[in-house]
């Protein structure tokens, strides 16, 4: 008779995902306490199992050429962030805070591709497939060509998808599901790291897109083993504030495009709609002639949208003075404000210093230096930016005003959305496609654009 061997265990940090033989109370990779949780070590056989059939070495000039086939949704903001639709055979994982839209977003991808009838397999194993089925009834979702099953068990989920052969796979979410040889519950580090990996496996040699849910830590990373995101060919998170309607899908990782790109959607009654004209969202509608308010022309990804930046300065009661930032790169503003104090002169020492970007969306390229230089300065004087002029520009260490890069994209976009007055560095007058109805006044240097816009 085979004698069975004890499986080996070893404790595996539940945060950093590094295993130690015994348990201890702290876990000597991440020193977080308390996060050791006993797991049997992935057995030796699985470790070696030949990923994608295994092939001896060949010149590369003898791989032949796959057509670089894509699976376009028509949904415009999710293809673009994707590269310009699903690569066949691809792992995209898509991450966010519970009831974001998770759910809401993959079904309706699922509907757009079994309308150019390709068949979808949605492993719903989160919830039934009657609740599967309501939220589907209201985003008016019927296809035969969908097929649902409410399951949890990874040699299942397989089964299915050697029966149904599907175009396209959607797991509700990675840390729901589980192999039975590996006696964690589903969740843990090593349950998460092998489901998928089975999974990614078996879809990469049937050449089926597989799309996996993920859960987010408290701290907004994708919840189980950092390696989840090296398996997969994309990696999106799906954000936005949830007392607000809109929502940001975004590329953190792509094999197969750009990252940096974001699709905005709004969330309905009917389900996510794409939003057509963005630069409105991120635009507070308050008084133009508020103080320590401008608003710049910033690119996100490829794309152009006009976000107002906000600041508020406040005389400090403590020894040192409250700097906080959102949307805005905290080192930038530093910089900005150590500009502000040496070549301006201006006392900011003294001061809190807040500054937003509206709407939730991150602004990091150093063209919104200058919009967020005006708007401090703005609120220190209390007085409000001149005709509520757009302003562009980095800004240098010696307060000179830097060249910014795809200028007449953002000219463009200002001037479509009827603003009439921009300040742009001085170096991006060259080559410049002036778009109509809108002034253009170049400088470069912020102690000139001060005098000019306060
Ligand atoms: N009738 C409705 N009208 C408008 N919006 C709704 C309606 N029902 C649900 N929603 C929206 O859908 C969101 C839930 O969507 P969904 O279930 O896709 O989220 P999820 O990210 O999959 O959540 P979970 O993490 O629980 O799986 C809710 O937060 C709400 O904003
Ligand atoms: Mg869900």
């Amino acid at each position: 008779m085979k004698q069975l061997k004890r499986p080996k265990t070893v404790y595996v940090c539940q945060k950093c995902g590094s295993a130690c033989p015994r348990w201890v109370g702290r876990c000597p990779e991440c020193g977080e306490w308390g996060t050791l949780v006993e797991e049997v070590a992935t057995p030796q056989e699985q470790k070696t199992k030949p990923f994608l059939g295994g092939d001896k070495p060949i010149p590369i000039t003898q791989v032949k050429n796959l057509t670089t086939a894509r699976l376009v949704t028509g949904i415009q903001e999710f293809d673009r962030i994707m590269g310009g639709g699903i690569v066949v055979g691809s792992t995209i994982l898509i991450g966010g805070d519970p009831g974001i839209g998770k759910s809401t977003i993959v079904l309706q991808i699922s509907h757009k591709l079994t309308q150019s009838n390709l068949k979808v397999l949605y492993i719903s194993a989160e919830e039934s497939v009657y609740q599967s089925k309501l939220r589907a009834e209201r985003l008016q979702i019927d296809s035969d060509n969908l097929l649902i099953a409410s399951e949890t068990n990874i040699e299942v989920i397989s089964a299915y998808i050697e029966e149904y052969k599907p175009d396209f796979v959607i797991i509700d979410s990675i840390q729901m599901v589980y192999r039975t040889e590996i006696p964690t519950a589903p969740g843990t580090v090593t349950q998460v790291r092998e489901s998928a990996m089975a999974l990614v496996y078996l879809c990469k040699r049937k050449g089926i897109s597989l799309m996996l849910i993920g859960h987010v830590t408290k701290e907004g990373a994708l919840a189980g083993p950092r390696t989840l995101e090296h398996m997969v060919d994309t990696v999106l998170y799906f954000e936005g504030d949830r007392f607000q309607s809109f929502r940001i899908l975004r590329a953190v990782k792509n094999r197969f495009g750009s990252t940096n790109e974001i699709g905005i959607f709004e969330m309905k009654n009917e389900g996510l709609e794409e939003v057509a004209n963005p630069s409105e969202l991120f635009i507070a509608q308050a008084d133009r002639k508020a103080t320590g308010t401008v608003i710049v022309p910033a690119l996100i990804g490829t794309r152009p949208l006009l976000i107002e930046i906000q600041a508020l300065t406040s005389r400090s009661y403590y020894a040192t003075p409250s700097r906080r930032v959102s949307g805005i790169d905290f080192n930038r503003m530093a910089m900005i404000l150590a500009v502000l104090e040496r070549r301006l002169g201006v006392p900011l020492g003294s001061q809190d210093v807040f500054v937003n970007a509206v709407g939730g969306v991150k602004v990091d390229e150093p063209a919104a230096d200058l919009a967020v230089a005006i708007a401090v300065l703005s609120s220190y004087k209390n007085k409000p930016v001149q005709d509520g002029t757009l302003l562009l520009g980095e800004i240098g260490l010696s307060g000179e005003i830097r060249p910014v890069n795809h200028i007449n994209n953002r000219l463009q976009e200002s001037a479509r959305l009827g603003f009439k007055k921009i300040v742009i560095p001085a170096d991006n007058n060259k080559r410049l496609l002036k778009p109509e109805g809108i002034t253009i006044i170049s400088s470069s240097s912020l102690q000139n654009v001060v005098e000019m816009m306060l």
